[in-house]
């Protein structure tokens, strides 16, 4: 079968189109899934350039999306002919976050889903939303669980919110979508006015440029009657959220997911604790969170933003295309 496999030290030039062994009949306890999809995150941009160590020949790609062709003994949850999506993090079944360590992720601890066929335990997939595209579903590993678990489990989102989300990567556009249906006012940032189309077209609410902006935090208070927003989803990380605390308002909620601007930083603690703001770092979800936003994904009128979509073997352009930042929502695989 097709895999893709990443040799030392790493780099976009160091993505491999191999033939290697399919697996075996399922064990007990584990289903067989035809991948047919998976989608680029940052993270996954972070193993494949090199920035994180991992094993040689590793097989990248923490998304994957597909049909189940065999089940083990004992499988109850699922039948062949069934649509899923794989977990980011495959042993958080439930309940509060797990130690964050990459070891058990797909495509970074382990092999990911750069392949056409995996065995793999119960636990490591959900159902897919009825109707998803296999690129639709394979969003939502990472990208669409993380927007949602920022919004919903730890923003606690109300209708008639405002929600702040920044740039027009995956995690954002999700947040917008996911957002609007919820009843939520949305502001935007984007540094291309060309995407400020597309960000209205969507429904944003309001558009800022942060680059023709850089006080963005104070544009948005602006706009907010000096109130501030409710929930900000923060990708940019150091160099943004200073002005994420400006732009949220009194007892609002900061979603902490991002390294867009780098690992570290200075924050203004007496301005974030004078408005009595949530800082809450997240690293995406649980598999019983993801259950619960298929569910929800299903009753959306709205499908996920997908920019591009490349065959396997063109992973390497993929993530050229992802470097170059110049994407809107999602960039998939498809095989
Ligand atoms: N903690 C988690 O669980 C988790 C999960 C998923 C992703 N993440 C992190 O979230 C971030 C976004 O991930 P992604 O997959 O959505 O990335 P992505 O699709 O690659 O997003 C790239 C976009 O981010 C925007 N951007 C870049 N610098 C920005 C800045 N200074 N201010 C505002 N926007 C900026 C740009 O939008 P414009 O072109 O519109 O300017 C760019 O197109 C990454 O740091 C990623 O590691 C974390």
């Amino acid at each position: 079968m097709k895999a893709i496999q990443l040799q030392h030290p790493g780099g976009l030039d160091h993505l491999r189109l191999v033939d290697i062994p399919a697996p075996g009949a399922p064990k007990p306890g584990e289903i067989q899934v035809r991948i047919h999809a998976s989608s680029l995150n940052y993270h996954d941009l972070g193993v494949v350039a090199g920035y994180v160590s991992v094993v040689d020949g590793r097989i990248p790609m923490a998304d994957g999306a597909g049909v189940v062709t065999a089940v083990g003994a004992g499988v109850t949850e699922f039948a062949v002919g069934d649509a899923v999506v794989s977990c980011f993090f495959p042993h958080w079944q439930s309940g509060r976050a797990v130690p964050s360590t990459f070891k058990t992720v797909p495509g970074d601890g382990v092999d990911g889903f750069a392949r056409e066929l995996v065995n793999m335990p119960t636990h490591a997939f959900t159902l897919a939303p009825r109707g998803y595209t296999h690129e639709e579903a394979a969003t939502l590993t990472t990208a669409g669980l993380t927007a949602w678990r920022a919004l919903v489990v730890d923003g606690r989102i109300q209708a008639g919110d405002t929600v702040l989300v920044l740039g027009t990567g995956g995690v954002s556009i999700f947040a917008l979508q996911m957002a609007k249906s919820m009843g939520a006012r949305v502001i935007a940032t984007t540094s291309s006015d060309a995407k400020k189309e597309h960000l209205l077209a969507l429904g944003a609410d309001q558009v800022i440029n942060y680059k023709d902006e850089p006080d963005w935090g104070d544009v948005v208070l602006a706009s907010t009657g000096g109130r501030g927003v409710d929930i900000v989803v923060e990708v940019g990380g150091p160099g943004t959220l200073p002005q994420s605390i400006r732009a949220c308002a009194s007892g609002g909620h900061i979603a902490l997911i991002g390294v867009l601007t780098g690992f570290s930083g200075s924050i203004p603690t007496v301005e974030m604790m004078r408005k009595q703001q949530t800082l809450q770092g997240l690293i995406v979800g649980s598999r019983e969170q993801q259950q619960d936003m298929v569910r929800a994904l299903e009753n959306f009128n709205w499908r996920p933003v997908i920019d591009s979509s490349y065959p396997l073997e063109q992973i390497a352009e993929a993530f050229a295309h992802q470097q170059a930042a110049k994407h809107f929502g999602k960039i998939c695989l498809h095989y």
